[in-house]
Parts: C-alpha cells; structure tokens; sequence
C-alpha cells in the first residue's frame, strides 16, 4: 500500500492565521502531517534540527518501533530472520520485498557469489595508502573509486544498470572490507572462492594466508552471518539518510554508499562499536564500573557510555538481545566464555539498567554494545568493527537508494535552516576597519 489521505487535517494557527495541512497514514507506525506545501503557503518553515520529528521519505522496506523494541524487514521480525534465515536470504527480502523460493534464493547466490571478485586494477589502488591508515578511510576511498572500475552500471535512470550496481555493490564489499584488512597487516590479498557461503569466503579472505589451509569454523560462520542480518538495515539512520540524500543530487550508487560509509564512521553511529569496545577495555574490571556510571552521568562531562542509548529505541534496542546470545556463543566457541571484558560488559549493562538516570532517560544497550566483544573473539582488530558493520549495511543502503530513485515523487533533498546570522550589510574598505 501507499500513503493515504486519512480525511484528517492538522491545523496551524499563528497569531489571526490559521492554515490546514492533511495527515498521511501509512500501513503501521505513526501517522504525519504533510507539510510540504507549508512554506508556500505561510512563509515559514518547519525547525526540526537533528529530525527528530521528521519523516524524510516513504518507504516500504524495514519498521522499527521504539518503544516496544521491534524491528521488521519488510515485515519479517528481525528475531525470525536471524534464527531461521541466512544474510543472503535478508538481502533479497530487503531488496525484492518478499522471501525467495528455492529457485530465487539458489539464482541469487549464484549471481552474488560470481561478482565477489573486483578489478585486478583495485589492488595497485590500495598501493598509495599507509599501512597503518585507518581501515573506515581506505574502505570510503575504495567503494568511491568503483565507479572509476565499473562505469557500465553507473547510469542510474536505467533498471538493469541499477540491478547490476546493486549485486555488484553487496558482492564485492566483502572482498574489499578483507582487503582492507590484510593490506593494513600487510598479508597477500585472498581471493573469494565460490564454492564458499557469504560470510564464510569473508572469514576466510581474512584469515587464510598462502602457507596453509583455512580451517572454516562453522559455528563462527554462522555468527557472522547472524551478526550482518542483525546490521543489514535500519530504516532512516543518518547513514541510510546520507545516502538517499546523496542519491537524490543523481549520483551514482557507488559514490552513493561511499558517502554513508563516511557518515557510518563517527562514533555515535557505526563507530559506537570500536568505541564500546575501548570503553570496555578501559574500564577493565567490574570495580571501575561506578567510576564511568559517574562520568556518563555528570553534565560537565563528555564521557557517554558507548553503545547504550538510541534515537529511536526507548527501549531495548532487538538486535542487542540477539547480539549478546551471539556474542556467548562465540565466546563458548573460541574458549573465551569467561573473556573479562564479556564479564565488565554484562555487569555494566546491570547496573545501567537498574540506575535511574539511565531509566528516566530510556538507556538501553544497542546493538553495538555487544558486537565489539563478539569481533574481538573472532579475531577482528578493533579497527575492523566499523568496517563490518559497513559491509553489512551495504545493501539497506543500496536497498534505500533504490526505493528513492525508483519513487515516482522523488525530488532532490535540499533542506533549509532559521538563519540568525548578519542581516545585509555593505562592504567597508580595509583602511577603514578598526
Ligand atoms: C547506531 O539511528 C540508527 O538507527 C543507528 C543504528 C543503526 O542501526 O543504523 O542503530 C546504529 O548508531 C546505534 C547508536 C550507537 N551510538 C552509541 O552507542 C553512542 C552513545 N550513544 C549516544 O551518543 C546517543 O544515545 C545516540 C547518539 C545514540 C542517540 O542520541 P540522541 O537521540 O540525540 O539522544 P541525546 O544525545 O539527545 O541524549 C538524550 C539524553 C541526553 O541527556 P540530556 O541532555 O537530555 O540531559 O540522554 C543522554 C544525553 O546526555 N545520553 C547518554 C547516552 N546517550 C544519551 N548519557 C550517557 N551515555 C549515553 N550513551
């Protein structure tokens, strides 16, 4: 279904004016006033900064409900998707709207799993950088240079062009992202190997190195999966936002997504899981703990518990409750089950969530509060973690972005502000200035 008239209007007064806006319903979630011809109709517009009130756009493709802690792709509660489905599954869904059948799902694989290689040319590309640059830096270098690599599907008016953009974007992101990471170690590049599932070739171009077989651990393979179901999308997050926002200027997808892996970078979004990690780590023992609940409670204080709180969740971010079985699960697998870190997370989360101000201000854990500990088992440096949660998010992004070319109302996104600057005033010669 679309957008519907609800026959209900919003009515705007100000000072002896009044005007009439009407309210759209969508098919759940909260109703809105459409306010797109406010300005041409009062000389004023909305002030919504940080858009806490603001529906950017219609879509179809995944719902969260904050304060119930639910979170649905495509109508399919996360919790379902990850304990039955796997990511390439997750990926179609949120591509094409519906679960494949047998035959949509073993023709998707097959084409995903035959683009994961990139242009030889890549590898001289990563020649420039430092070894020791940071992984989120060479990650939006490389995904921005694809369009340099694959100027046949960078039309984006054309539907097959987009169709290939988009398989080739969630196929070789985890070629790149292993890329990223041996080049920072300075071990050879591992090519895909197609007779390998998604997140086990991942595994494996990064940790196999020439000397020996890789042993693929299933049990972290399928953790890995998990945990990019758990990150493919998230409605209108500011990376998802970036790049509709950038989409909607007619750039093309690659340019696109590496400008949601830049906005993914800072550590109040993607970043939350490096930066929850090293908060972790410096805490170091659960008698620190009262120490940091201090901290992220003093106003003079810029110190925020990493990984708790959400724009959105008031209360308990899904993906987290998943995260942290996973994050068991791993730890069993690995021999790190009683992993320090694990024990000032989970007494951490306890004490936060008994504390006032943590409740009186709706805290909870998200989900990047126990992916850090998890990537850490597996073998991932901390520097990686933003990287993975990029490489999942790719195909909401892409997904996100087609919505937006494909919507038959789409327009490009030109926000304005309140300007409280200098009114007009005229240019004085510099012998005149004081
Ligand atoms: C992700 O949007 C998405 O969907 C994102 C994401 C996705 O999948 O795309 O879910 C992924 O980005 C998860 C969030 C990861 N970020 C972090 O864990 C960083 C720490 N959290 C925060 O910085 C913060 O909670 C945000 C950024 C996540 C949300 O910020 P908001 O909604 O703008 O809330 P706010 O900053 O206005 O905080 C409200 C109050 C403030 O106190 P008051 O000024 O009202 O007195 O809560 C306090 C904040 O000081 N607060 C915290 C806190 N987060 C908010 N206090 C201590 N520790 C925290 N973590």
């Amino acid at each position: 279904m679309d957008a519907r008239k609800t026959g209900k209007n919003a009515k705007l007064t100000v000072g002896d004016k009044s005007w009439e806006f009407p309210v759209l319903g969508g098919s759940i979630g909260p109703e809105v006033v459409d306010i797109s011809k406010l300005y041409g109709q009062t000389g004023m517009f909305t002030y919504d900064p940080g858009f806490t009130s603001t529906a950017s756009c219609e879509s179809k493709i995944t719902y969260i409900d904050g304060d119930q802690g639910i979170l649905l792709y495509r109508g399919y509660p996360i919790e379902q998707l990850a304990e039955h489905g796997d990511f390439l599954e997750t990926c179609y869904l949120l591509l094409y709207g519906e679960l494949p059948n047998k035959t949509q799902k073993s023709d998707f694989d097959y084409r995903i799993t035959r683009h994961t290689m990139v242009h030889e040319q890549m590898a001289r590309f990563f020649q420039g950088f430092r070894r020791d640059a940071h992984p989120m830096a060479v990650m939006v270098a490389c995904v921005g240079a694809l369009s340099a690599f694959y100027h046949d599907s960078t039309d984006i008016s054309d539907p097959h062009q987009r169709m290939v953009a988009s398989m080739r974007m969630i196929a070789k992101i985890p070629t790149l992202a292993a890329m990223v990471y041996k080049y920072s170690i300075g071990q050879p590049f591992v090519y895909p190997k197609n007779e390998l599932d998604y997140a086990s070739n991942f595994l494996r171009m990064c940790f196999s190195v020439p000397c020996e077989e890789y042993k693929l651990n299933p049990v972290l393979a399928r953790a890995l999966d998990r945990i990019f179901i758990l990150h493919a999308d998230h409605e209108q997050n500011a990376s998802t936002s970036t790049v509709r926002l950038a989409g909607s200027s007619g750039a093309n997808p690659f340019a696109c997504i590496a400008a949601g892996i830049a906005c993914l970078w800072g550590p109040a979004h993607g970043g939350a899981n490096e930066a929850a990690l090293q908060m972790l780590m410096e805490i170091g023992s659960v008698d620190r703990i009262p120490e940091f609940i201090r901290r992220a409670k003093d106003k003079n204080d810029s110190f925020r518990l990493m990984g708790f709180g959400h724009r959105v969740y008031k209360n308990y971010d899904p993906r987290a409750k998943i995260m942290q079985k996973t994050c068991h699960d791993v730890l069993a697998e690995v021999g790190h089950k009683n992993d320090p870190l694990l024990q000032v997370a989970m007494e951490l989360e306890r004490i936060a969530l008994h504390d006032d101000y943590f409740v009186e201000k709706k805290l909870y854990p998200n989900i990047d509060f126990y992916s850090g500990i998890t990537l850490k088992a597996m073998g991932f440096p901390t520097s990686m973690f933003t990287v993975l949660f990029a490489l999942a998010r790719t195909v909401g992004w892409i997904g996100q972005w087609r919505e937006m070319i494909e919507d038959p109302e789409q327009r490009i996104g030109r926000p304005r502000q309140l300007f409280t600057g200098a009114p007009r005033r005229d240019y004085t010669d510099i012998a005149k200035r004081k």
